[in-house]
């Protein structure tokens, strides 16, 4: 599958923590979108996610670029073992030091014929560790392994019927034929040596093959994507089976790992924590405090791009429901003067993720020995922001956390949920007995209404996307739908237009509403909400905020838009 390819240039360093979640990095320029990349094997300290502590068993993805690897990773996870994603080309020596129990190269944009083509270090082969490879990663297995690859001019896109011809290891367990998801135009067309092919589709004789003896498998078809019927018994089969995985990864495992690792961290230092009342800072506040106890200071840091109350309603709910050690601090001129005029959304970004860093160095200033900042970052953000992995994926925007950091920190960051998907973050805010009110709030961006304001952000703006933004959650919550959507809110347009109240012209602004499904963030569809709700959203908010003549309903889907409209 191709995938859009924009990476942008950004130099900056950043100090992370050295435990299991976090790590030093400095980040290089970025490759621009077609320039050159060097096939030298990379080392796993820089850009790339830290290697999992030793007790913990391991499966890495390999990314040559594929929109599915993280679909990988969290199968991987979804069969309760853990799994991190490393770029394509990560050096076999490093991979070595991790002793992963399994490695699957993802699938990937391009063509193994390529000169260019990114193929792994071909050192990987001769670890002994057992070996997957997707589509792109089973064609990149056999050019590596003397194999040979081939453009298929009856390219196989989509549901594609394929029929096991060993339903041994790793495709056992399995009906004779089953309909696998397909999207690749090149074939392997003979198997390297000591490999035999074991199932093969109409147009193929080769749609998977293996080789027992070195434990290295692959499949030209997508096990990780819900239309390849019995997907999750191939990767069953690849970690139970090939890799001897045993499925011990869980939340309760994953709490007590990371609490450890904080306790380790953060020694007789002292921490601060940008609470901001979301699921994220919520469950990363209790699990520090669970490690530190005192030593955690959580600031709430009112930016002045909240939603109405909302710095009241966070106030109350974790002083009196967790008597944290909360201070509340109003840095609302501090933001909006610094935004003033401005309209780029990726500087209106970073103006808001360096201005977060800067008033916590300013707060913990005012305790002794602080170290450390506690960041609720979740692994969409690390991804859209910037390639974790050096592999060809795009940077989509920068989350204010991640992608919109100051050159310079003082504190060393800690962030516990890196690493994971936001229902896996939800799970352990369950178990870690966090109120329904936390774990189902729906996701707000750190950048808050800033990134919902088009234009230019001023406090006139603000006010009217309140009203509005106030109205419509009151609507949603009154017809069920807040915890059934992954979000809805408003956005304030730069546009005016013209409409007519009462028997005089107007002209005033206009609002979008969006209300989007998603599992992840990764990918969404814009809800299909009743008429008469959009009615009566529209009759509200038309009504009753002063400055909107005109509401508009988004019906884009990410991709190709975004959930965010900046
Ligand atoms: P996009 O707009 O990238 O958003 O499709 C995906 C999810 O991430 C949220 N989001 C952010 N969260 N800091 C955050 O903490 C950010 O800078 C940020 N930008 C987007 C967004 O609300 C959606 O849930």
């Amino acid at each position: 599958m191709k995938k859009h390819k924009k990476i942008k240039s950004g130099k900056r360093k950043i100090t992370r923590s050295k435990s299991a979640k976090s790590v030093a990095v400095k980040h290089r320029p970025r490759l621009a979108a077609g320039k050159k990349k060097s096939a030298r094997p990379a080392k796993l300290n820089k850009k790339t996610l830290k290697a999992p502590p030793p007790r913990r068993q391991t499966v890495v993805i390999l990314d040559f670029g594929s929109q599915y690897t993280q679909l990988i990773a969290r199968r991987v996870r979804e069969n309760k073992v853990f799994s991190c994603i490393l770029p394509y080309n990560v050096s076999c020596e490093a991979l070595k030091a991790m002793a992963p129990k399994g490695i699957i190269l993802s699938g990937g944009p391009a063509s193994v014929y390529d000169k260019k083509s990114p193929l792994p270090d071909k050192g990987i082969f001769k670890l002994g560790i057992p070996i997957l490879g997707v589509c792109y990663g089973m064609q990149a297995i056999a050019k590596c392994l003397g194999g040979s690859v081939k453009y298929n001019p009856q390219r196989e896109y989509g549901k594609t019927e394929v029929f096991i011809d060993d339903a041994r290891d790793l495709l056992s367990h399995l009906p004779g034929n089953i309909t696998c998801w397909m999207s690749h135009s090149d074939l392997v067309k003979k198997c390297p040596p000591g490999f035999t092919s074991i199932a093969h589709t109409l147009n193929t004789e080769i749609a998977a093959i293996g080789d027992r003896s070195r434990k290295i498998y692959a499949v030209q078809f997508h096990p990780e994507v819900t239309h390849t019927i019995k997907g999750n018994q191939i990767i069953s089969n690849f970690l139970f089976r090939i890799c001897g995985c045993f499925p011990r990864w869980t939340i309760q495992s994953f709490i007590r790992e990371t609490v450890e690792d904080i306790k380790k961290t953060v020694g007789k230092n002292r921490v601060v924590l940008g609470l901001s009342g979301g699921v994220d800072s919520s469950v990363c506040a209790v699990l520090v405090h669970r490690a530190i106890d005192k030593n955690l200071k959580s600031i709430f840091i009112d930016n002045g791009l909240l939603r109405k109350d909302e710095a009241e309603n966070v106030k109350k709910t974790f002083q009196d429901l967790f008597h944290l050690n909360l201070d509340y601090v109003n840095q609302e001129k501090r933001f909006l003067d610094r935004l003033k005029g401005v309209i780029d959304p990726e500087e209106k970004r970073k103006i808001i993720g360096e201005e977060f860093i800067r008033v916590f160095e300013d707060e913990a200033l005012k305790f002794k020995n602080v170290e450390f900042l506690v960041q609720g970052t979740l692994y969409p953000d690390v991804i859209e922001s910037v390639s974790p992995t050096g592999a060809p994926s795009a940077r989509i925007k920068s989350h204010h956390n991640v992608g919109g950091l100051p050159l310079n920190m003082k504190l060393k960051l800690i962030e516990p949920l890196r690493e994971l998907f936001k229902d896996e973050v939800r799970e352990i805010g369950r178990q870690l007995g966090l109120p329904d009110s936390i774990i189902h709030r729906q996701p707000f961006p750190g950048p808050g209404l800033s990134v919902r304001i088009i234009g230019e952000v001023t406090e006139e703006r603000l006010k009217v996307l309140r009203e509005v933004d106030k109205r419509l959650l009151e609507e949603i919550k009154t017809a069920n739908l807040y915890d059934k959507v992954w979000q809805s809110f408003a956005v304030l347009l730069p546009i005016k237009s013209v409409g007519v109240m009462g028997d005089s012209r107007t002209y005033e602004n206009v609002v979008a509403i969006r209300c989007v499904e998603s599992v992840d963030g990764m990918t969404a569809d814009w809800t299909r909400l009743p008429y008469e709700l959009l009615e009566k959203l529209s009759h509200r908010i038309i009504n009753e905020v002063k400055g909107v003549n005109r509401v508009v309903y988004d019906i884009s889907s990410k991709p190709p838009a975004t959930i965010e409209w900046e």
